[in-house]
């Protein structure tokens, strides 16, 4: 079968490049069918870096994560989380929230080698292909109130973008409250659920969710998403390792679970705010059926987002959704 033969030369060729052409000699076929076939290949979970003028060569196989493979990222000096690596799973927050009542303690992580039904905000489902993108959930027990907890969300939008800066040299934006963008397209998303004591408004738990798309091409998103996702490899122009990303990534999101977390409030807040595309921009807000447009001002000190509205009225906005005009297709 072509696919193979295609697999059994990268392989050969033990990582180095190998030209499509001379692919296309060795096996008798056309360069468009070796160029099918590896697309294939990628699609399987294999990484293949495909570089114009030299070829293609084999980065490495469909990698599965494993929590030996995170810890070697990591690096021997770092203190594990308690970490459950899975190969599937509906959606690692679903996951994560069943152990917190089972007492999972603060700081568990749980990722995920795909989920079968990956959430957003809103409910809206969260694609999760196998092997391509990082779906990670991280369960705290806050003591801050829930109304203050906006800034769960923006820390880790901040230790996302620092990750990726530090092991992909791209820096993202941030589309107040949750979504990471790179080239106005969505890269990341981040969904915190919270579980409250009703009498007395205690926070039980906090479950922050992170799924980052790594190693998809652009032609593997579906359709509805292909004109507004995007994915580290994309940008990048090559492969990116997730373990190396999940390793820098559990290390920003230490801070968050240490007291670090409010002692480097101003920082990391100068930092949500520097990269947020939203400020300036015209938004529609909407909640409970209605929709107000107006313009993003600023990010307060608890993260949430002041809206000028066109009545001239400023609101501090801490729920709904917040579309900005030109993202995502959003036409007021
Ligand atoms: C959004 O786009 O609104 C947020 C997406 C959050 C996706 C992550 S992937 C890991 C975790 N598990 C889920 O089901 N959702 C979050």
């Amino acid at each position: 079968m072509l696919k193979q033969d295609v697999l059994n030369a990268l392989t050969k060729n033990n990582g180095q490049f190998v030209s499509g052409q001379e692919l296309s000699g060795q096996l008798g076929v056309s360069r468009a069918a070796v160029c099918k076939a590896v697309k294939f290949l990628c699609a399987q979970g294999y990484v293949i870096e495909s570089r114009t003028n030299k070829g293609y060569r084999l980065i490495s196989p469909p990698a599965r994560l494993t929590r030996e493979s995170v810890a070697s990222a990591l690096g021997s000096g770092a203190q594990l989380h308690p970490l459950e690596v899975l190969d599937s799973t509906d959606s690692t927050n679903t996951h994560l929230k069943r152990m917190a009542l089972e007492g999972a303690p603060h700081g568990t992580v749980v990722l995920a080698e795909q989920q079968t039904g990956g959430r957003g905000r809103f409910d809206r489902v969260f694609h999760s292909p196998p092997g391509k993108g990082i779906y990670l959930s991280l369960l705290l027990r806050p003591t801050l109130p829930a109304n203050k907890l906006m800034v769960l969300t923006a820390f880790t939008a901040v230790a996302v973008c620092r990750a990726i800066e530090q092991t992909c040299a791209l820096r993202p934006q941030i589309k107040w409250t949750n979504d990471l963008i790179l080239g106005g397209k969505k890269l990341c998303g981040i969904l915190t659920e919270l579980s409250l004591e009703s009498e007395t408004g205690r926070v039980q738990y906090a479950v922050v969710g992170i799924g980052i798309n790594v190693n998809q091409e652009s032609e593997e998103f579906p359709p509805e998403l292909s004109s507004i996702a995007t994915s580290l490899k994309s940008a990048a122009g090559r492969p990116i390792s997730r373990e190396a990303l999940i390793a820098a990534l559990l290390t920003q999101l230490d801070e968050m679970t240490a007291s670090a977390f409010e002692a480097g409030r101003a920082q990391w807040l100068s930092e949500y705010r520097a990269a947020c595309m939203t400020i300036g921009q015209a938004v529609s807000v909407q909640r409970g059926g209605q929709k107000r447009l107006g313009t993003a001002l600023s990010i307060d000190e608890d993260a949430a987002l002041v809206v000028r509205y066109e009545d001239g009225s400023v609101e501090t906005v801490n729920s709904g959704e917040v579309s900005v005009r030109g993202l995502y297709g959003y036409a007021p």
